[in-house]
This record gives C-alpha cells, structure tokens and sequence, in this order.
C-alpha cells in the first residue's frame, strides 16, 4: 500500500519532471535570437577581416548558435560575445574594427575580444553604452591612444582587463571610482599621464573590492622623491598584485613593504631593476605569500634565510639574478613549495640535505649556477612528486644505479653537462611521461640502450649531443611524439640514416659517422621541419628529388660526400644553406634565386662550374655570407654582386674568375663602409634553450691570416673580401682602401696592377691584408703602418719599390712578408743605398710575427657579437615558428613562467627590429 502511495507518487514526479523539460525545451526552441542583435553582430563582422575563416558559422539563421556567441536561456538576448584565442582556436584570428553597431548588444554581460588585432583602433567611447557588462576583456588586441572616460559608465565590471595592447594611454582615472565592483583590473604594459604618476595607486585602490591588480610593463617613474605618494595608499585587501617589467629601482620599491598587507598572495616583481640583497621584509611581512616572483632582476648576495619563513610558498622564482653564497638550509620549513626556479645565478656550493625535504616539490630548476656535489639516489627518492628536474650547467655528478626506480614520473629532464657517464642512465627507462629529455654533454661513452626509443613515448626533446654515444639508429618514423626536435650531434651514431617522424621539426645529427644517402628525405612531407643539419659525416649519393614540400630555416649538408648537382630549391630554404665541402658539380642553378631571404649561401669546396649568376645580386638581397671558394667558376665578377648591402663575408677566392674587380660597388656594401657596424645585443648568449630560443651558431671557413679557419663563433664580427687566387686583372679600386669596416682583405695570387691607395690609412679595422702574388707596383703608403688592428700583412712577390716606411708596425712583420719585391728596402729588409736616419738597424730576425698569433685579437665585445649572429637566425627561426605553430605555443609558454615569456617576447619584438634594420 505504502510502496504503491510511492510509486506514484514517484510516477507522477517523473511526469512533472518530463513535462517541465519538454516545456523548457520548447521554449529554448521558440527563443530566437532578436533580429537587430542578429543585424548588429553581421554588421559588427562586416568591420572585420576574418582571414581564417573563423566566423563562417555566422549568417545562418540561429545567431544564438553563431561561434562566440551566447544568449539568455531566459530572454534570448545575446548576453556573451568571446571572441579569442580560445574560443576561436587562432591567435590574432580578427582584424579590422570595431564597428559601432556593438552597442546594439545592449545586454551584454561578458564581452572578451582579446587577442584580435585591432591595430590602430581605439577603444571606443561606445563601450560605455554597454553598461550591463560584467566582464570586459580587450587584452592583447593591439589597441592603441587614450582610453575614454566613459568606461566609468559600465559600474557592473567585475573584470577589465585591458592589458598588453599597444601602450594604451590614460589620461584620467577619475571614472574608475565608479566602478565599485570591480574585482579585477589589468592595465598592463599601459602609459599614464605624468599628472597620475603619483597618486596612481590611490585612484585604482580606491575601489576597495579589488584583489587583482596588474600593472606590468607600465613603466613607473624611477624618481625617489615619488615614494611617500605611494605610502599613502595601502593595498588593503589586494591579493594580487604584478608590477612586472616597470622599470622598479631598490631604491624606489621599498616602499611596497609599507603599502602591501599579510593578506598578499602572489605578488609579481619580474623584470625590474631591483638590486641589492633580497629584503627580509618577504619573509617578514607578507606571511601569506604563496607566490613570489623576483626572476629578471639584479638582486645580489645569498639567498636570504627569512624567506624560508613563508610557509605557504607554493611558487619562488629566482631566476636570472646575480645570487651568490650557497643555499641556505631548509630546516624542513618549505613544506608547500611546489615550483623554485633558481636558474641563471650564481649560486655555488652542493645542495644541502634539507633541500630535499621540500617533498612537494613539482618543478625544480637550478640551471647555469655553480652547484657542485654529489646527487644520490637517497636525495631524489625523497621529492615524489618531481615532474620537472633542470640542473644543467652545474659542476653536479649523480650516483645511482643501473637498477634505481624513481618514485617520480618527469616530464622534463635537463642535466647538460652534469657528470652522469661513462654508462647511459638506465633509469630514464621507468621515466615514460618524459617530453623533454637533455643529456647533452654527460660524459656518457655508451651505446644507446635499445629500450630507449620505445620506452618515452611522449619525448619530443631531445638532446644527447657532445657525448661518445654510438649506434645505430633505428626507423623513428612513428617514434617520439609530437613534434619532435632531435640533437644528436658530436656523438659516435653510425649506420645509414633512418626514416624520421613526418613532424619533426629539428634534426641534429652533424659531426657523427652516418653514410649512406638522405633517401630518408624523400620518404616523408617533413612539412614542420626547419632545420636540418647533417654536416661533418660520410653521406653520399646526390641530393635530387625531395626538398619540394620543407620550408627550411637552416640546411646545412657541408662536409659530406655528396655529388651530383645541386638541387631545386625552389624557394623554400629560407636563412641558411650549407652546401660546402662536398663533391657537388654542375652550376649555381636558377632554382636558387627563388631562396630570396637567404642569408648565407655557401657552397665552397665543391666541383662547381660557369660564371657567377647576376641573380646572386639582383634576387639575394639578404645575404650576409656568401662563399663560392674552391670551385671552377669562371668569368667576370658580376657588378649586380654589388647589390649585396648586407653582405659581410664575400669569398669568391680559388676559382677561376678574370675581368675586374667592379667599380663603385663596395660602397654599397654598407657593414664594410662603416666601422665596427655590428649590433651589440643584450640577450646575447642568453639561451633558454628549446623550445624558446635555439642558438644556431653559423660557421664559414675562410681563410684567415694565411689559414684556413673554420670561423664560428666571432663570425659576427668577421667583414671580409677574398679574391685571391684567380685570374682578376686591372687595378685594386680606390674605394677598396676606403672600407672603414673591412676586417680581412686577401687580393693574392691574382694578376692586379697600380699600386695600394694612400687611402689605406682609412682601414680602421684591417686586421688581415694580403696582397701577395700580384704585380703591383710603387710605394708602400705610411698609412700601412698605422693601421691600429693589423696583425697580419703580406705584400710578397709583387714590384713594390722603395723604402718600407720606419719607425712603424710594419717593421714587426716578417721579411718573408716582403720578399719578392725587387725594389723595396729597409727594416724588416736589408737597409736601402739611401741612408736612413731613423732606423736603429736591428733587423727582421728579432721581429715578431704575429700571424701566428692565433688566438683570435678578436675581443670579448666580438665574442658576444658572434654568438649574436647565430642568435639572429637561430631565435628567429624558433621565435618565428612559434608564432606560427599555435599549439606549440600553448604546449611549452604553458610551461614557461611569465617573465620568461614575456622577456622573450620583448627579443622577438627586438629581433623583429634587428631584422627589419639587419636584414631587409
Ligand atoms: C541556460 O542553458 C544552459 C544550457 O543549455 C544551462 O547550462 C544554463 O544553466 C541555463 N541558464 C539558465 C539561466 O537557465
Ligand atoms: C553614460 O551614462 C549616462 C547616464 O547613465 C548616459 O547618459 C550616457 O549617455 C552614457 N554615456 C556613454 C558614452 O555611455
Ligand atoms: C599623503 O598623505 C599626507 C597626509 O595624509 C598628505 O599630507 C600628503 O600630501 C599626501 N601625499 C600625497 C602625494 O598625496
Ligand atoms: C615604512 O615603514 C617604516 C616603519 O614601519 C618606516 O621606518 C619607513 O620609513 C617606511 N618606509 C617608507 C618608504 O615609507
Ligand atoms: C644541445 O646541447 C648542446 C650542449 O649542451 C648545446 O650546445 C646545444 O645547443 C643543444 N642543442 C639544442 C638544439 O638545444
Ligand atoms: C666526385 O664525383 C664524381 C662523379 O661526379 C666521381 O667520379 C668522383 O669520384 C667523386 N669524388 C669523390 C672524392 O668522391
Ligand atoms: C648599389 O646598390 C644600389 C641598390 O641598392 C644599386 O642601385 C646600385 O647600382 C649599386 N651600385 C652598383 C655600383 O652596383
């Protein structure tokens, strides 16, 4: 009876419950999206240039159901319109503008079109008219000038975001004392009016609601005398707060302690100019700390002790600051930490045994310091739960077994140049959730175990270079994952090259023993791939057929065996090619005046033949390097050679040509014309190495100081012109003489006449001139012996006549430098018949040579500068494929921290300027 009372009433529940749903279906059905919002949102796409076909959806009659689009369940007005990078699956995937017709979306609550590009636009004042908004998010839309007033009018905001756009302005503040609700405010990378400087803080922390702030990149003012207007503002009841990138001093940040309140949470101080020990005040005051950003500052000393006494910390980022003297011991206090991020200090000293008591540990990052010690297996048991473990560049050695078990699964693994061999680890096997592996340079003499392959099966990084790691490889066309990038070189594999994964987008492989052809080229779209350098093994077979579908930043293939023409590329190696030191015959074909962006093009010692082609000149604007050395080619020297402004390295030395050496063309050359033309660069060296910024250091041989000199790492600074050893005929160009840049000129072996221009004096940078084997007659100029830098100096075997002029550096050179000249006399050579007063008589056998000098003259400014070189290509090749390759972005800036990201960012931004001055 009861049970029947029950089950109909249960029965009739049911039905209610069906009905209701019915009921509300149907209504959800009859709700049509409102005719002027549906004319409004056309209208508002009709402003916008929609290049990746993302709002396709749009038009159909249902606009409810029109990506990005939300509308109330209720009254069927559209209440969200996001349109971003998440919703729309593209970044900057809108241009255009915003078109007024917006406001006619009157019941808009959560509007968010970051990460469009609105480039030019302002905000509009319209926005203001959209007064029901809750949320706004225009961050990161490229929106420019002053933000307008009438934002005041949206006194529901919960959230504004409109940070990172393109230096919006504020003129006035005085509207956001209207908007009492809000709870979030980013204004990052913004400019205020000089008027608001002082009192910034009182306006926006007048809202007493808020409690996240971020003002990044807003580059407050440095002067001291500001600090007492930012004590007057307390940040009561804030819980985040970043003031990254804003050109904050020590001397000017104190402050904060003053105005921040324990309720602090996560506060955010990258990128700033802070210097000075690292103030107890974070460990003293901000007691709720549990993020703690200081990364990309100048804080020296040890890391104090007190900021162990935050015993929530989940986050302490260190990284990039001078820190010295050892890690202070733990005492088991750090029991929440989750991430610390010590990279790039200089801290010394082993890791004390408490480290290990911060079990929670999740990411531990503590590369490029000077930590030394022992790493036992009994210290990597304790951390259970490590996922990221980068200790490369310390002096550290580990010690486990062959058989140890982590308890752990990492995700990234980066010791370079630990001490790890002479055995390969055997317990990265256990390791399977592994994506990034470096072992490069360990110390590891082992034959790659063969469960390596197969057992990390998410690997996408990969670096073991500079070890003694042999085998062969086996067929990796479904192995590692993603989109891998492999570095492999300066090991022992052997074997032919296997078939790679069709994503890869780097390999590696160069200075190993592979034979054998690149069949494995062809076998494969290799869509992804950038770079490919094969250089310095035994490959053979020719190079036809497979190069149609890459699109590569760097080939390089030089010091192999290859034979057989030089393919079609047809446009698509983009920065680098490496062809030289093979066995390559045939001519330059036209094919490769479709590479316009080239940068270097280098294919010296091969069997090349036929004239240099005009089209090196008219279509390879970019180049920097070019060296067609050791070939046959013959004929003139094209004059459209002379079109070449970027050039620096130039080397058509050993060949065949004849005619003369062009005129009025190395003027154009303009990093020869000027002295010492080279760009400095900050982050030079500075690699966070994969997947953000990979160092390609290029390298050329030329012939230096007599020699040939595989030139690499001062290859920036390098400005050179070798000729020699053809056929060129005619007299050396004035306009030579005059080339303030030039570091290395070799003329020799030729069959040039006339004499060296007095203009010689001019050769600021000279350090290298040869212009033996020739016949060129007359005086040698005084201004020889002045040249501040020369160091190396060959006049051999020409007719100069007269006296060496005394008392100059051209005494110091070897006589040898100066044989052959019948006509000349004087020290370093026997005394002329004409007495000279000024010589003292002692003569070239005591002199120094300094060629042989060959630790480079070049200094440490020019080692910065090379490494600049390779920098330029290599980071805007990973710079620029992550701009492009979306989900690469999301996989590894995820990763990454903020600071970082944005500091790389800001090269990108650098780079891009480089480029557009350097290289366009
Ligand atoms: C509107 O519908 C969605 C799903 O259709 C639901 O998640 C949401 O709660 C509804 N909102 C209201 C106010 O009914
Ligand atoms: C702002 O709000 C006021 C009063 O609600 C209204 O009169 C005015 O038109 C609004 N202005 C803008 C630009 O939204
Ligand atoms: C700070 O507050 C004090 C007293 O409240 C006042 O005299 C001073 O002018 C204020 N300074 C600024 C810059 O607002
Ligand atoms: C901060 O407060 C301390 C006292 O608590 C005071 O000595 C110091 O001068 C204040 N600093 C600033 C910059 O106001
Ligand atoms: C691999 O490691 C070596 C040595 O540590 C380094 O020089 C090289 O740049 C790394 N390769 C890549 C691709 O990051
Ligand atoms: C170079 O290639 C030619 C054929 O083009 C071949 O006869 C010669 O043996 C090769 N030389 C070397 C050193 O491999
Ligand atoms: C120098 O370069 C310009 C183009 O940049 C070109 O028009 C001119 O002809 C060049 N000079 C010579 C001598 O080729």
């Amino acid at each position: 009876m009861d049970y029947e009372k029950r089950k109909t009433k249960l029965l009739y529940a049911f039905l209610v419950l069906v009905s209701i749903c019915t009921l509300k279906g149907g209504i959800a059905e009859v709700i049509r999206c409102k005719e002027t919002e549906r004319q409004a949102l056309l209208k508002f796409k009709k402003g916008l240039v929609d290049e990746y076909d993302v709002l396709s959806s749009w038009g159909r009659s249902e606009c409810c159901k029109w990506r990005g689009v939300g509308c109330s369940n209720k009254t069927g007005h559209v209440i969200s319109l996001h349109l971003n990078e998440e919703t729309l699956d593209q970044w900057h995937a809108l241009r255009g503008n915003l078109s007024k017709n917006l406001v006619d979306l009157r019941h808009l609550i959560s509007l968010d079109l970051s990460s469009s590009d609105f480039s030019g636009n302002k905000i509009p004042e319209f926005v203001g008219f959209l007064d029901k908004l809750r949320y706004l998010n225009l961050s990161s839309c490229s929106l420019a000038g002053k933000v307008p007033n009438q934002l005041g009018n949206l006194t529901s905001l919960r959230t504004l975001d409109l940070g990172r756009n393109n230096g919006l302005e504020f003129p006035d503040l005085d509207w956001l004392s209207n908007l009492s609700s809000l709870s979030l405010v980013d204004f990052s990378s913004s400019s205020f009016a000089a008027s608001l400087k002082t009192i910034l803080f009182q306006k926006i922390l007048i809202i007493t609601s808020l409690k996240n702030l971020y003002l990044g990149g807003c580059e407050f003012s440095n002067d001291k005398s500001l600090e007492d207007a930012y004590v007057n503002s307390t940040f009561a009841s804030l819980s985040v707060l970043d003031l990254s990138s804003s050109s904050l001093a020590s001397s000017n940040f104190h402050w904060l302690f003053n105005v921040t309140t324990s309720d602090l949470v996560s506060m955010d101080l990258s990128l700033n100019a802070l210097d000075g020990p690292i103030p107890d005040e974070f460990g003293q005051k901000l007691v709720s700390l549990e993020d703690l950003d200081l990364s990309n500052n100048r804080f020296e000393g040890p890391i104090p002790k007190s900021l162990w006494n935050l015993k929530g910390l989940k986050r302490l980022d260190l990284a990039w600051n001078n820190l010295t003297g050892s890690l202070p011991d733990f005492e088991g206090t750090m029991v929440s930490l989750e991430v610390l991020d010590l990279s790039y200090n200089r801290i010394t000293g082993s890791v004390p045994e408490s480290f290990w008591g911060a079990s929670r540990l999740e990411i531990l990052m503590a590369s490029f310091n000077s930590l030394q010690g022992v790493i036992s297996e009994s210290h990597l048991s304790k951390v259970l739960n490590l996922k990221r473990l980068e200790l490369d560049y310390n002096s550290l050695a580990f010690n486990l077994s062959p058989d140890w078990v982590p308890s752990f699964e990492l995700e990234f693994l980066k010791l370079s140049n630990c001490m790890i061999g002479p055995h390969f680890p055997a317990w990265v096997r256990t390791q399977s959730e592994i994506s990034q592996l470096d072992l490069s340079s360990t110390n590891i003499s082992d034959e790659l175990p063969e469960w390596f392959w197969d057992s990390l099966p998410k690997l996408e990084f990969l670096n073991l270079s500079h070890n003694h790691i042999s085998g062969r490889l086996p067929d990796l066309s479904s192995k590692l994952y993603g989109h891998p990038y492999i570095d492999l070189s300066f090991n022992e594999f052997s074997g032919f090259l296997p078939s790679f994964h069709p994503n890869t987008t780097a390999l590696y492989l160069s200075n190993n023993r592979f034979f054998g052809t690149i069949s494995f080229m062809c076998e494969s779209n290799f869509g992804d791939l950038s770079l490919l350098d094969l250089s310095n093994n035994q490959l053979s077979g020719n190079l036809h057929g497979c190069w149609e579908n890459n699109l590569l930043d760097v080939l390089d293939l030089s010091n192999n065996k290859f034979s057989g023409e030089i393919p079609n590329f047809s446009g698509n190696v983009f920065g680098i090619l490496h062809l030289g030191n093979n066995n390559l015959s045939g001519i330059l074909p036209y094919s490769l005046s479709t590479c316009q962006s080239l940068s270097v093009l280098d294919v010296g010692g091969n069997r090349l033949t036929g004239t240099i082609p005009p089209w090196i000149g008219t279509n390879l604007a970019s180049l920097v390097i070019l060296s067609i050395r050791g070939n046959k080619f013959f004929g003139n020297i094209p004059t459209e050679i002379c079109y070449l402004t970027q050039i620096q390295i130039i080397d058509l030395s050993r060949n065949n040509l004849s005619g003369k050496i062009p005129l009025h063309c190395f003027k154009n050359f303009t990093n020869f014309v000027k002295k010492d033309s080279t760009i400095p660069y900050p982050l030079a060296g500075t690699s966070y190495s994969y997947p953000l910024v990979y160092i390609t250091v290029d390298k050329i041989v030329v012939q230096w100081k007599g020699q040939e000199f595989e030139y690499s790492r001062t290859l920036y600074l390098l400005t050179l012109i070798d000729l020699s050893g053809n056929r060129i005929d005619g007299n050396i160009p004035a306009e030579i003489f005059e080339m303030e840049g030039l570091v290395s000129l070799n003329l020799s072996e030729n069959h040039l006449r006339g004499n060296i221009d007095q203009a010689v004096r001019r050769m600021a940078s000279l350090e290298c001139l040869d212009v033996s084997k020739n016949q060129l007659s007359g005086e040698i100029p005084a201004g020889l012996g002045t040249l501040p830098r020369l160091a190396f100096l060959d006049l051999s075997n020409n007719n100069f006549s007269g006296k060496i002029p005394s008392g100059t550096q051209l005494q110091s050179f070897n006589e040898s430098r100066y044989d052959g000249n019948i006509g000349l006399c004087g020290p370093p050579l026997p005394r002329c018949n004409v007495p000279d007063m000024s010589s003292s008589g002692d003569h070239g056998k005591h002199s120094k040579d300094v060629e042989n000098d060959y630790s480079p003259s070049m200094n440490l400014k020019e080692f910065y500068i090379t490494i600049v070189f390779g920098f330029i290509v290599g980071f805007w090749v990973i710079i620029g494929t992550l701009i492009l390759k979306k989900s690469w972005r999301y996989a590894y800036f995820n990763f990454f921290d903020r600071n970082i990201e944005s500091l790389c960012l800001k090269a990108a931004v650098y780079m891009t300027k480089l480029r557009q001055t350097k290289f366009e």
